[in-house]
């Protein structure tokens, strides 16, 4: 019950996504009664680890292994209906239950083959130094449809299935020619198949389905409380992050009000979730990136392979410019830090606080991605801590220098450290009660 006094909060990631949001939402939920996925779709990978069993969630909210709790997907996430139906056979079949504890919006706009195969044929022809590192999950195509809004089609158009199938059919022309016409694909969708393929998911969809907006309002008045589960990163925020290496969506903490549905007065708090280190999984700039064998040692211990393509992630030290600058535009109003452990052994540590171009210090966090592949970083170094700090569970545990260095986190984002993981199970976790 450590989080119960906070109300209404939303979880976020404060880098380039992979912080371990869906551990800290995970164990926040013992305090919460309904968890709203707002933003991003199948892109994302959530790991939760409960009782030495791994699960990754993609599509689903990370509450949903918990009976308790009414899981939302709410209408600023685009939704994969087969990965999301394939998600929840998955789970059943591992013993979760699943049914009246899963809604979902009728506004979330649906992701088809096209979108994939779109993202697939850009990424593969777009020029070396541009490519994106996608997921290839189909989201930019997604949403670029949404705001385009010709070609778009939500999870409540499904239904009735006589005007569904003709809109797809106008969908599907429109995107045979422009596949053709932009990359030569011979390939032709055929828009039949596709809507028997997606009438069929309508019919497993429809109990989940409704205005999650309205639901939502109503368990908020009754005192119900609600967290909201950030997916990617604030340095992958469409609108503040590192673009055009970014994600297609608002995932910062301000993508919550309209990927969820709520005024920002009901959001009390928000916990902006960060590594101990930083990661990247994907193309873009990474000024702190170590390509060299302390970043192996990192991505070895932290075992940093993607949780949604399997790719190794790129691993290098904590970029407190970077990571600041996303606290000042998501506004945490607290920390968790996690992978501590990941961290001992190193006979030194090190923080970015500044980044330097030509000799000079940027005052600012720069908008121009080749200025970023450029800075070099500053770093404030850190005495170490050789200690396994798996077994902690009392910031008094820690080692006086993995203290030092978490206020040092804190401090440089503005925020105080709430919750530290130690490891990925749901009970490696060090609660904070009166800051470190
Ligand atoms: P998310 O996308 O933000 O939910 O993060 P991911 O699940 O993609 O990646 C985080 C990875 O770190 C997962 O494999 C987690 O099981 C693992 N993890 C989470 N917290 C900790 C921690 O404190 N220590 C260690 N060693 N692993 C952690
Ligand atoms: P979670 O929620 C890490 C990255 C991709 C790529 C860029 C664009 O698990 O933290 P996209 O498929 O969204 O068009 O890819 O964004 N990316 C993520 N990186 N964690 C994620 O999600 C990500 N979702 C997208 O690697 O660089
Ligand atoms: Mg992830």
């Amino acid at each position: 019950m450590r989080f119960r006094e906070l109300g209404n909060t939303c979880v976020f990631g404060l880098q380039w996504g992979d912080e371990g949001k869906g551990k800290v939402v995970d164990l926040l939920l013992e305090d919460f009664d309904v968890v709203v996925r707002y933003s991003g779709g199948a892109n994302a990978g959530h790991t939760i680890v409960v009782d030495g069993q791994r699960f990754a969630l993609h599509q689903l909210p990370s509450g949903i292994l918990r009976p308790n709790v009414l899981s939302i997907i709410g209408p600023g996430a685009v939704l994969d209906p087969a990965v999301l139906l394939g998600e929840i056979a998955s789970l059943r079949s591992r013993g979760v239950q699943i049914g009246d504890n899963l809604r979902v919006s009728d506004r979330a706009h649906l992701v088809f083959p096209y979108h994939r195969r779109e993202d697939t044929l850009a990424e593969a022809a777009a020029r070396v130094g541009e490519k994106l590192g996608t997921t290839a999950r189909g989201i930019g195509p997604c949403y670029a449809d949404k705001y385009a809004r010709y070609w778009a089609i939500r999870a409540g158009d499904l239904h009735p299935a006589g005007r569904f199938r003709e809109r797809l059919a106008a969908v599907v022309a429109h995107k045979n020619s422009y596949l053709a016409a932009v990359y030569g694909t011979r390939e032709l969708l055929d828009a039949d198949r596709l809507a028997e393929e997606y009438l069929q998911f309508a019919e497993e969809l429809r109990p989940f389905l409704c205005n999650t907006t309205v639901l939502l309002h109503g368990l908020m008045k009754q005192g119900r409380r609600v967290l909201f589960e950030g997916a990617q990163g604030s340095l992958l925020d469409i609108d503040h992050g590192t673009y055009p290496f970014v994600t297609s969506a608002s995932a910062g903490n301000g993508g919550v009000v309209s990927g969820a549905g709520v005024p920002p007065t009901a959001i009390r708090a928000s916990i902006g979730v960060i590594k101990a280190y930083a990661t990247r999984v994907g193309a873009g700039p990474f000024p702190t990136e170590l390509r060299d064998s302390v970043g192996e040692t990192i991505r070895q211990r932290g075992n940093e392979y993607g949780t949604t393509t399997g790719r190794p992630r790129r691993c290098g030290w904590f970029d407190a410019v970077a990571a600041s600058y996303a606290a000042m535009f998501s506004g945490p109003t607290g920390l968790a830090v996690l992978h501590l452990d990941t961290l001992s052994g190193f006979e030194e540590v090190k923080v970015c606080t500044a980044y330097k171009t030509g000799g000079v210090r940027l005052s600012e966090f720069p908008a121009d991605v080749h200025v970023l592949d450029e800075v070099e970083p500053v770093y404030e170094t850190l005495p170490g801590w050789s200690e396994d700090i798996v077994g902690c569970r009392r910031l008094a545990d820690l080692p006086a220098a993995a203290r030092d260095y978490l206020r040092v986190l804190g401090q440089r984002l503005g925020a105080p450290v709430r919750m530290v993981g130690v490891g990925p199970a749901r009970d490696q976790v060090i609660f904070v009660e009166d800051g470190v």
